[in-house]
């Protein structure tokens, strides 16, 4: 008898102690900079060439740890898919203001979620699709596909963040020619000119390569 009065107080010690604490259900910024970009980054640095004195390096993953380390990004990236579809997450965790002219504000990203609900999640299935594909580059090792499904993942992040972060985002008109970079402090200058002519510093960076 004694045994089952001490299996109930447990059941609901138990029970108690899985009742979570606020602020353990990470938000939807939190899902976005600890999974989803820091994946993503993970699989687009993967892969790419640059410029140095010595000549061009081209990178890509080689050893079986290379290919393992990936995989476990892009495992990631995907499940995070799953989480983002989950009803009621919160967007912050501190609420945010606009960015700008045309960029929603935390709440009004919020309110954005709970009327299109289901706009979010084909838009957090594209992501996956795309996701799938990564995957499947990693798996048979072909770099050329890793590098081109990377690219076409970037249009999955865009596509949501367009509709549903910066949806009339007044973008500045930017100058005829693209920047040119060169390696040393040269290049540094070249940043600085052209972030001075409304280019985004990481744009001037990826533009440049
Ligand atoms: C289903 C919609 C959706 C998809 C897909 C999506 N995002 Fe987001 N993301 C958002 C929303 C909404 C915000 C703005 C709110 C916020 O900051 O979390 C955001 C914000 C971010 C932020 C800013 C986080 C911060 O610190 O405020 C980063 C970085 C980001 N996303 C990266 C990505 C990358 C990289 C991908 C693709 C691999 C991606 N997102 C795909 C909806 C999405």
């Amino acid at each position: 008898m004694w045994r089952h009065w001490v299996a109930g107080w447990l059941t609901i010690v138990v029970i108690a102690g899985c009742g979570g604490h606020v602020g353990d259900v990470a938000s939807l910024q939190e899902l976005m900079r600890d999974q989803v970009d820091a994946s993503a980054d993970a699989i687009w640095d993967a892969v790419g060439t640059t410029t140095t004195r010595d000549g061009i390096v081209e990178k890509q993953p080689r050893s079986d740890a290379d290919w393992k380390a990936l995989r476990r990004h892009a495992v990631v990236l995907l499940e995070a898919t799953h989480l983002l579809v989950i009803p009621g997450r919160r967007v912050a965790a501190k609420e945010f203001p606009s960015d700008g002219p045309g960029v929603f504000s935390s709440q009004e990203i919020q309110a954005e979620l709970g009327r299109r609900q289901r706009e979010f999640a084909g838009f957090a299935q594209g992501l996956r699709a795309s996701g799938r594909r990564v995957l499947a580059a990693i798996d048979s090792r072909d770099v050329d596909a890793l590098l081109k499904e990377g690219a076409v993942m970037d249009d999955a992040c865009e596509a949501c963040h367009r509709s549903f972060w910066y949806p009339h985002e007044v973008v500045p008109a930017l100058p005829a020619e693209p920047p040119r970079l060169q390696d040393g402090p040269a290049g540094a200058g070249a940043i600085r000119a052209a972030v001075g002519r409304g280019f985004h510093p990481a744009c001037v960076v990826r533009c440049g390569r």
